[in-house]
């Protein structure tokens, strides 16, 4: 029996057939609303959205706000330069998506990236001019405000302008955020001025004034994204561009056009999952494995046991060849959507899964892609029921790290995300695939999932995160640690995590996630487990749940409205309820 101890700080108990009660976790609480919730990476954001409910916006026009916010504070991942995905869910139950992710520039070429030996050029794809893809965001938050907003475009770019022009005070999180990236960034002039002083990091409690991106902003709040696509912005970037060996020309950014697609649909122990359709892997992969595990009792085999293990991780085996082998760009690709999503095709993969013994990635059709860790996801409910899940990007954190001077923009590595060379492993170790090779105006395949999951036709959960190929278990996990294992958001969100992706053949899990004799009977079943040293932050998801801090409360209605839940891995995020 799963109960709650206390009224704000809960602990889920467990009450044993002994009747001995035991703690199963103990986590901060999440916080709570009555009339909307937003989670994001960095609190000023946080706290922009809030206020655009606040003041009667809805969830789209907070979640536009929040994106223009985190390009001021949160230059890591949150960006104009950039792209990513906005998965809607209105309250009388539509649901749509909007796909503004980066397009290849229409000079790229499939082997842009090799020498002439047909060897990649190490650095090429994520480090020049030339990794940069013809960005989307600015479109993307204008489309989407356009469409699904109720505010002016003025009044939803105001806060971040603000931010832009008379700057922020650096935090501890936001000064964790830079850390990685200050080498970077000194390495390009137009970046080093603004983000540097004197070549050294900015210290805590600096204050980061951002002049030349508050001018972009300026123009985009008077001329809209015709001001970026077809002004002075995209000429600075093909300024820039020219000047350094890159291809961007203005035809790309004129061309440049955001897709409103189906967001992918399935199921879950009566659960439905909305989330990211090609050009992202992600919502197609989630379901491929929630649709596998479904034939499992995974509650009663328990959070973190040895055969709940192993079966995510043949799951995750399995749907990661398809990711790896079959996806990419819908206008360039057939994706198998129904095949992938469906429950008879899970049912015969579970049927070939050895029940005794690790599976064997050498044995399944090879392919494989991935992208960086860096990325942000946001997730917003406004008072009426429209929930918003957005993760957008710039690839790497802070991208190429190079600012088109006079714009204040930092630049993309989206480029990356394409095949470089069918077979040859990535920076992150993984093969790619023919289906995401490089073409002009083409997408690259994304591991991106904004998902929005209800019930009943109401909405449950929104949930996402940034994490490269880990986005897609990442936001998976999270789902799974409250349906199945009746975890509260918080808990379901800072849980340690189990990875597998094909290839490497090998178990990644976060410290502590298994114990030691869980560990030994993995062994002894043939699968290799280890704590990514490389790797030591996964991701920082951002989720609400609707209706209480766990199942339990939910079941009893007697739970806060909103519950949000920022990663405790986050160091800058916040949520706040109102
Ligand atoms: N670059 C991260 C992703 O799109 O998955």
């Amino acid at each position: 029996m799963i109960c709650r101890v206390s009224g704000h700080i809960t602990m889920t108990m467990l009450l044993w057939s002994t009747g001995a009660a035991v703690a199963l976790a103990a986590s901060p609480a999440p916080a709570e609303g009555e009339s909307g919730m937003v989670v994001t990476a960095q609190h000023l954001a946080t706290d922009v959205g809030v206020e655009v409910l606040k003041a009667g916006g809805n969830a789209v026009d907070a979640a536009v706000a929040v994106g223009y916010a985190l390009a001021v504070t949160y230059p890591t991942a949150g960006n104009l330069g950039g792209g990513g995905f906005m998965t809607v869910r209105l309250a009388d139950g539509t649901t749509t998506f909007l796909d503004f992710r980066e397009r290849a520039p229409g000079a790229a070429t499939k082997n842009m990236y090799l020498d002439d030996k047909g060897e990649p050029v190490p650095g090429a794809s994520t480090d020049t001019y030339l990794a940069i893809g013809v960005p989307g965001s600015v479109a993307g938050l204008e489309a989407a405000r356009e469409k699904y907003g109720t505010k002016t475009r003025e009044e939803l770019i105001a806060p971040a302008l603000h931010l832009a022009k008379d700057g922020f005070v650096l935090e501890q999180g936001d000064i964790a955020a830079f850390a990685d990236g200050n080498d970077m960034l000194a390495q390009d002039p137009a970046a080093a001025k603004i983000f540097l002083k004197d070549g050294q990091a900015l210290p805590l409690g600096a204050t980061l004034v951002q002049q030349d991106l508050a001018k972009t902003l300026e123009a985009i709040s008077q001329g809209g994204a015709d001001a970026f696509y077809k002004g002075a912005t995209a000429d600075l970037i093909v300024k820039a561009s020219e000047a350094n060996g890159g291809i961007l020309a203005k035809p790309d950014f004129e061309a440049y056009k955001v897709r409103e697609l189906a967001p992918v649909e399935c199921s879950y122990r009566g659960y439905d999952i909305v989330s990211s359709p090609p050009p992202s892997s992600g919502g197609l992969i989630i379901c491929e494995i929630l649709n596998i595990l479904e034939g499992y009792p995974i509650s009663y085999l328990g959070y973190g046991s040895a055969e709940t293990t192993r079966l995510m991780v043949e799951a995750m085996r399995h749907a990661y060849v398809d990711r790896n082998t079959a996806l990419g760009d819908p206008d360039f690709v057939k994706n198998p959507v129904e095949k992938l999503t469906s429950k008879g095709y899970a049912e015969s993969i579970r049927a070939g899964i050895d029940p005794y013994h690790a599976g064997v990635s050498a044995e399944l059709t090879p392919a494989g892609f991935g992208e960086s860790t860096e990325t942000t996801h946001y997730s917003i409910v406004d008072k009426d029921g429209n929930a918003v899940a957005v993760t957008y990007t710039l690839n790497g954190s802070f991208g190429t790290g190079k600012v088109a001077e006079g714009t204040g923009i930092l630049l993309n590595n989206e480029m990356d995300d394409f095949t470089m060379k069918p077979g040859v492993p990535n920076l992150y170790g993984l093969v790619q695939g023919e289906a995401n090779a490089i073409e002009p105006g083409k997408s690259p395949l994304s591991s991106m999932s904004p998902t929005i999951v209800s019930k009943d036709g109401k909405p449950f959960m929104v949930i996402g995160s940034p994490g490269g190929s880990r986005i897609i278990t990442i936001t998976l996990e999270a789902i799974m640690n409250v349906i199945d294992h009746g975890m509260d958001l918080q808990e379901a969100i800072d849980a340690p995590r189990v990875h597998h992706q094909w290839l490497p053949d090998r178990v990644y899990i976060e410290p502590r996630a298994l114990s030691p004799d869980t560990l030994r009977i993995l062994a002894g079943q043939g699968y290799r487990v280890s704590v990514d040293e490389d790797w030591p932050i996964w991701g920082e998801a951002a989720g609400i749940l609707v209706g209480g801090r766990d199942l339990d409360e939910i079941a009893t209605g007697e739970g806060p409205r909103y519950v949000g839940a920022i990663d405790s891995r986050a160091a800058a995020g916040s949520a706040r309820g109102y």
